[in-house]
């Protein structure tokens, strides 16, 4: 049992000057302490006063009910921040990335925090183990406590995203995604994941969880919806104060002690309310809907004592969250009494007027306490000073984020707990994936599983027949668990990524085989052996947030790859038990009309076999679990029921909020209508064929190749790498950048005389007639320093080098300004059509010499420009 001094006990019991030094606090700087810090240090409460930016129109609850001010923390932090400097206080506040991050920068400026985004893994690996993590921590930490250069003391901490767990983490115990979570109805649940989650997140010596979401999603089209637990305000309200204080402790019982760690309300507010389900949109609606939908889950998180929460990228009626002054300081803090800091996303600060990646005083004056800064940090922290000095912030701003910060460190107990190895909660690394953590996620697998359909009583299966598991999500672990699973998209997850967890059909192999039937996997359906039924493990692949947002909610629109499979079964008289992986409610009318019974089993996680462990039954033919899960979110009828939510005027889902039918239940479903609308026909979008870097797919790669070294190619997968895209070839490189999106584009460095070429290839080359109505490709580029004397461009082209087009970009593009992105179309349909069957490569640009370009947003359209449309806008006709 890990038992640790709370921290107002240990204050009060010592003496003043003995509680400066051993917080670390006697900052070999002290006597720099400006006379401005020390007069501004002790009442740094940014009232009310400054902040009524908006006419308010509903009055907000003060939640805070249950944790109080210390008044003797209180005068400490008077005094730190009487001998802090301004540098040091600016540190405090700025949170870097580690793949961007050194342990030289963490020892040069101190900086209060740092993360590790979902893609990123210490030392670059991938699949470092929790042990490597804890080393990697204490090393931060060191670096932090070293006092040399910026003259602190002040221990940093670690954020993280663990999601459904500590999901970041090779090996980690993954529960169910938030959406399935919400089918259980079970908030005591939630608090025992809390708990394990905390648990798994300790012994890697991590503080701080960037978690929970407790988004409302509305519109299902939204990339996250996975991430909200559900559409109804009431259940994320009767989760978010579970999870937090399953994270953090218990209030007034063992409350940010032993395994607890700090967590994370997010994202304030309106998340899940942008228009259409764009993901960092805009979210139209009265400040009574913002608070009594949007902002259910701060109610009980604020109320469980959350230490942080986290600013959303969205704009609320088309002012971003990042700069809102009166949501951010006037509603949270101020009227619903939250206590804790306010932490930014990832850059989110450059969507704020006057704001880039560098600075940021908007957001700062608006009420954020932490900026998440990933890259720009150094230019950050200097611009910030600097905005302090010229009075655009105000100092008193800087001393309450300070001051609420270090509160929150020190109520934490960052101070006594020593470097993260040698905390007493560190050695327990026996609780990381541990079979108790594994038997509670394969308890939240089994809670989750909505039964949409079970005609004819075909569930539960008899575990003594030959079964047969097809389907691409049979076995494969990667999709069951999704996006910010080991990588952010998760999409180049293998099971190799997840030791120790379970495919839902090694989980129905076990089950049956104990009691003596047979399994046979066949992913396509081709079986040896002609079974007694055949579980479809089908669904959607995954994605993280903007990657995730779709226009139509028909599965698999144009693509009935899965419901082919189903029908090819049931036409062999085999009945189907299909298994629905999703992250959503989608438009499913046909697949589930092909199949017997249809459960949803949303995104369960590393524990496939509480799949199984519900779907069979005993040898007797009992079942040993039933069914329990109630949806969260309504089941559309239609294809283009984009926002359905519980309480809507004409309600009409398919399968309304709460519903999932048990084993006692008798029901026998109809065919349901499978006319998809005009709109879904048509096609989503104007004519575009989404493709290549506008619409990342899993089934294509970057191939770098040096003319020089004939055969040495290098390869990446679109999205992820340790971090984001970065591939170096022997004369060229490559390296994520941003357009419009963050890492939509990438820069192409050649550095060499010889030639070398970039292409977007097809892993397993494409039929040539997909691209039988494109008559344009369309991209952005950006030369960095000029246009090179020599750049050619390849398009869709076969193994053998035949292409539709092939020409040299150099003379069109000579005029164009370096440093600014333009947009290029050029004709695909002209005379010389080529002979290609199959599309290896879709894009290939080659050059050489020293320079450098950066490309986004290529896609093909099957509609052609007659003029150019704008200035910067390049037609390249067929006569090039
Ligand atoms: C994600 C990070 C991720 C990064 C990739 C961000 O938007 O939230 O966690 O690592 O993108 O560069
Ligand atoms: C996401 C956050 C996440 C952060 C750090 C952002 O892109 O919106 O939810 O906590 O990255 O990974």
């Amino acid at each position: 049992m890990i038992s640790n001094k709370s921290t107002k006990t240990l204050i009060k019991t010592l003496h003043k000057k003995q509680k400066v030094a051993l917080l670390g606090l006697a900052l070999v700087t002290a006597a720099q302490a400006t006379a401005a810090d020390t007069q501004a240090g002790n009442k740094a409460e940014v009232r009310t006063a400054q902040a009524a930016a908006l006419p308010q129109t509903v009055q907000w609850p003060y939640v805070n009910t249950g944790l109080k001010r210390d008044p003797e923390m209180e005068k400490l932090l008077d005094q730190i921040l009487a001998r802090m400097t301004l540098q040091q206080k600016v540190a405090q506040m700025i949170q870097p990335e580690i793949g961007y991050m050194s342990l030289a920068q963490m020892r040069k400026y101190g900086f209060g925090s740092y993360l590790n985004g979902g893609n990123t893994a210490p030392y670059g690996q991938k699949q470092a183990t929790a042990e490597v993590w804890l080393k990697y921590a204490d090393e931060m930490y060191e670096a932090s406590v070293d006092a040399k250069q910026d003259g602190s003391r002040i221990p940093t901490i670690w954020g993280t995203d663990a999601m459904h767990g500590h999901s970041n983490v090779y090996g980690a115990t993954l529960f169910p995604h938030n959406i399935g979570l919400g089918a259980a109805h079970d908030p005591e649940l939630v608090h025992r994941i809390g708990v394990a989650t905390a648990k798994e997140v300790a012994v890697t010596g991590i503080e701080w969880s960037f978690a929970p979401t407790v988004a409302v999603v509305r519109d299902d089209r939204w990339g996250r919806t996975y991430e909200s637990y559900s559409e109804d305000p009431a259940i994320v309200k009767a989760y978010a104060g579970q999870m937090v204080s399953g994270l953090q402790g218990t209030l007034n019982k063992d409350f940010l002690q032993g395994f607890g760690r700090i967590a994370t309300a997010k994202h304030f507010v309106g998340d899940g309310g942008t228009e259409k389900g764009i993901d960092r949109g805009d979210t139209l609606i009265d400040e009574q809907g913002l608070r009594d939908i949007h902002a259910a889950g701060y109610m009980t998180a604020i109320q469980a004592g959350v230490q942080s929460v986290m600013v959303s990228f969205n704009s609320w009626n088309g002012v971003r969250l990042h700069g809102h002054k009166y949501m951010l300081t006037e509603v949270l803090k101020n009227q619903m009494g939250f206590d804790g800091f306010v932490v930014t996303d990832w850059n989110g600060h450059k969507f704020v007027e006057g704001c880039d990646l560098e600075q940021c005083a908007g957001a700062i004056n608006a009420g954020v306490d932490v900026l998440m800064v990933p890259e720009h940090f150094e230019a950050f922290y200097h611009n910030t000073i600097r905005q302090v000095e010229q009075g655009i912030i105000p100092q008193a701003r800087i001393d309450d984020a300070v001051r609420r910060f270090l509160r929150a460190k020190i109520r934490w107990g960052l101070l006594e707990r020593g470097k993260p190895s040698s905390r007493v909660e560190s050695a327990q690394m026996a609780v990381f994936n541990s079979q108790e953590h594994k038997e509670l996620a394969r308890e939240a697998v089994r809670k989750s599983l909505v039964l949409l359909k079970n005609n004819q009583k075909v569930l539960p299966l008899s575990p003594k027949s030959q079964v047969l598991v097809a389907g691409d999500g049979a076995d494969n672990i990667a999709k069951q668990a999704g996006g910010w699973s080991v990588s952010w998209q998760g999409t180049d997850n293998t099971n190799a990524d997840f030791p120790n967890a379970t495919s839902v059909y090694q989980g129905i192999r076990q089950q049956v085989e104990a009691a003596g039937g047979k399994v046979e996997l066949a992913v396509d359906g081709n079986y040896s052996k002609k079974p007694d039924v055949a579980v479809v493990v089908i669904g959607e692949n995954p994605y993280a947030e903007w990657f995730g947002d779709i226009q139509q909610l028909e599965y698999q629109h144009g693509d009935k790859r899965d419901l082919a499979l189903i029908k090819k079964l049931k036409q062999q008289g085999i009945p189907v038990v299909t298994v629905f992986l999703t992250g959503r409610p989608l438009w499913t009318n046909k697949e589930l009309n092909a199949s017997d019974a249809f459960v949803v089993a949303w995104l369960p996680g590393s524990e496939g076999q509480g799949v199984a462990d519900v779907l069979f039954a005993d040898t007797q033919g009992k079942a040993r679990y039933d069914f329990q899960g109630k949806l969260s979110f309504s089941w559309p009828r239609f294809d283009h029921q984009f926002v359905l939510n519980k309480g809507d005027t004409n309600y009409d889902p398919l399968f309304a909020y709460g519903y999932g039918l048990t084993y006692a239940d008798h029901k026998e479903l109809g065919q349901f209508s499978e006319q998809v609308s005009a709109a879904t026909a048509a096609g989503s979008d104007d004519g575009i064929q989404p493709l290549f870097l506008r619409n990342l797919t899993a089934d294509m790669a970057w191939v770098l190749a040096d003319a020089s070294a004939a055969g040495s190619e290098n390869t990446a997968t679109l999205i992820t790498t340790p971090f984001g895209v970065s591939l170096d070839g022997k004369s060229l490189a490559m390296q994520s950048v941003n357009l419009s999106y963050q890492e939509d584009g990438r820069q192409l460095r050649w550095n060499a005389a010889s030639k070398a070429s970039a292409s977007l290839r097809y892993i397993k080359p494409v039929a040539a007639s997909k691209y039988n109505t494109a008559k344009a490709l369309r991209f952005s580029i950006r030369f960095d320093q000029q246009v090179p004397t020599e750049l050619n461009l390849a398009v869709l082209c076969d193994q053998q080098g035949a292409c539709q087009r092939q020409l040299s970009l150099t003379e069109p593009l000579a005029h164009l300004k370096p440093g600014v992105w333009h947009t290029v179309e050029l004709a695909l349909d002209c005379a010389a059509v080529s002979s290609a069957k199959e599309i290896s490569d879709a894009v290939l640009f080659s050059s050489s010499g020293q320079h450098s370009l950066a490309v986004a947003d290529i896609v093909l359209s099957a509609q052609k420009s007659t003029e150019a449309a704008a200035k910067d806008f390049v037609l390249i006709g067929c006569a090039n």
